[in-house]
């Protein structure tokens, strides 16, 4: 058991899971491979949020089934939110499997892919305790680094698996986090980006999530600070002072909105009203000099009428959003509302996602356009993948921007004018003025 082929699905919690596999089964020898055929075992890190997400592992394992035909030696393992979701049921039905393991069980990753090279194991047990803030992951190459500040969720939103696949909330302590960020940064990840599945109700001891905020904006090396997703009902006004007055706190927040109906958004357990999120949208704006905003909305939740929808959408126009992650209602087994008769169809589910995708691309075009003529401070990612005399990276306020290669390395910062836009990228000049040449006289 030496080579894995690691495979990533979901958020970007998973994407950090991935990362801290990847290390703890380095120190422990193995060498990861980046193709399937090359491997001695292929793990998948899943999602479970929506039906979608699992159909798609589904098929994946189907290709591997005859990757494991050819090999009959090769280590199946199934990890993640999918993984706990469906437990033993994994192992039973899809035989191709020989580990299913939890987002708790990745400390001994490297004992259980040996075991399961001689029996099918299943390591599913949710720890109440276990958060690897000791455990350094091995970071993907890039400008950002992600920070798992928090496991689990306690909220029970009534559609929502993630409680059931993560278990209890837990968070990580101020030290651990710090080192980490300083440890980060000094391996060159300029921008820090903090997750956790309501990443701003992270507390530890007497710190809240204002104090970590104000805490890594002292880190040395550290350019951009970033987190996703913080709860609506846990932004406080503590927190929005540490983003008004830490200049590293970048002005976007991604602040799941979900429904614009009262009735709904109780239904789903969200635990804040229309009132309150407004007050929110509010003081960031009043507080955060040029605050952009994203959100995340369900159409078609249980008993959604079509009033509640126009709700939805008529909020959607008022608050105007940067941009928006529009899904159409999953029932997820497990979650309170999937014994909840469905009274929205799959067409009309359909019909609400096309009419909000539609508006929400009108107005984020309509934002994008407004910054023609801008100039933008722009973190430099990488040279664009579709045109090598290009520069990529994102605004301050999270925009892709494009602009010609100016000679910024990745990790610079760039100052660009927008001379174009579409409704999710600006196209840029640089207006790094041309080096000057020194005049050598000679004789
Ligand atoms: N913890 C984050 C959300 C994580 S899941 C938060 O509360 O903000 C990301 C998004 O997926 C959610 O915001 C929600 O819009 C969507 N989602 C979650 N469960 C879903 C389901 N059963 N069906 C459709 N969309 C769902
Ligand atoms: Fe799911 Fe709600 Fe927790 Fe977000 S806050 S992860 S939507 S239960
Ligand atoms: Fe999916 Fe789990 Fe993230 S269900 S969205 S991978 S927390």
């Amino acid at each position: 058991m030496k080579r894995v082929f690691l495979e990533t699905y979901g958020c970007q919690m998973n994407v950090a899971d991935s990362e801290l596999m990847a290390g703890v089964l380095e120190r422990a020898g193995m060498e990861l491979v980046p193709r399937p055929d090359e491997a001695d075992a292929v793990i998948l890190n899943t999602c479970a949020i929506r039906e979608h997400a699992e159909l798609r592992v589904l098929g994946r394992l189907g290709e591997f089934a005859h990757l494991k035909m050819k090999n009959p030696a090769l280590v199946v393992g199934v990890a993640g939110c999918m993984a706990q979701h469906l437990r033993k049921k994994l192992l039973d039905t899809k035989r191709v499997l020989d580990l299913v393991v939890g987002p708790d069980g990745y400390r001994d990753l490297p004992n259980l892919l040996k075991s399961a090279a001689g029996a099918p194991v299943a390591e599913i047990r949710l720890d109440r305790d276990e958060t690897y803030g000791d455990l350094e992951p091995k970071r993907v190459a890039g400008v950002r680094a992600w920070v798992t500040v928090q496991r689990g969720c306690d909220k029970f939103c009534t559609y929502c698996v993630v409680p059931y696949t993560r278990g209890r909330e837990r968070s990580i302590p101020l030290a651990d986090l710090v080192r980490q960020v300083e440890h980060a940064a000094a391996r060159g990840f300029c921008e820090i980006v903090f997750l956790g599945q309501t990443v701003n109700s992270w507390k530890h001891d007497t710190n809240d999530f204002a104090d970590l905020l104000r805490a890594a904006n002292g880190v040395a090396g550290v350019k951009r600070i970033r987190f996703t997703s913080p709860h609506p009902s846990d932004m406080t006004d503590r927190v929005i002072a540490a983003m008004a007055e830490c200049e590293k706190v970048m002005p976007h927040v991604h602040l799941p909105l979900q429904s614009g109906s009262d009735r709904v958004l109780d239904a789903m357990n969200r635990t804040y009203d229309m009132a309150t999120f407004r007050d929110v949208v509010a003081k960031l704006r009043a507080r955060v000099p040029k605050m952009a905003l994203s959100t995340d909305v369900i159409v078609g939740f249980p008993g959604e009428t079509e009033e509640e929808f126009e709700m939805t959408s008529a909020y959607l126009k008022e608050a105007r959003f940067d941009s928006a992650f529009l899904f159409k209602y999953s029932a997820r087994p497990d979650t309170k509302a999937f014994k909840w008769p469905e009274t929205v169809t799959e067409d009309e589910k359909g019909r609400r996602l096309t009419r909000l995708i539609d508006e929400q691309m009108a107005i984020s075009a309509e934002i994008n356009d407004a910054l023609l003529g801008a100039e933008v401070e722009v973190l430099v990612e990488n040279v664009s993948h579709r045109d090598g005399t290009q520069l990529y990276g994102k605004s301050a306020e999270f925009k892709t921007v494009v602009f010609t290669d100016d000679g910024t390395q990745p990790g610079e910062l760039a100052r660009v004018k927008v001379v174009g836009t579409t409704p999710v990228t600006l196209l840029g000049e640089s207006l790094k003025k041309p080096r000057q040449v020194p005049l050598v006289t000679i004789g």
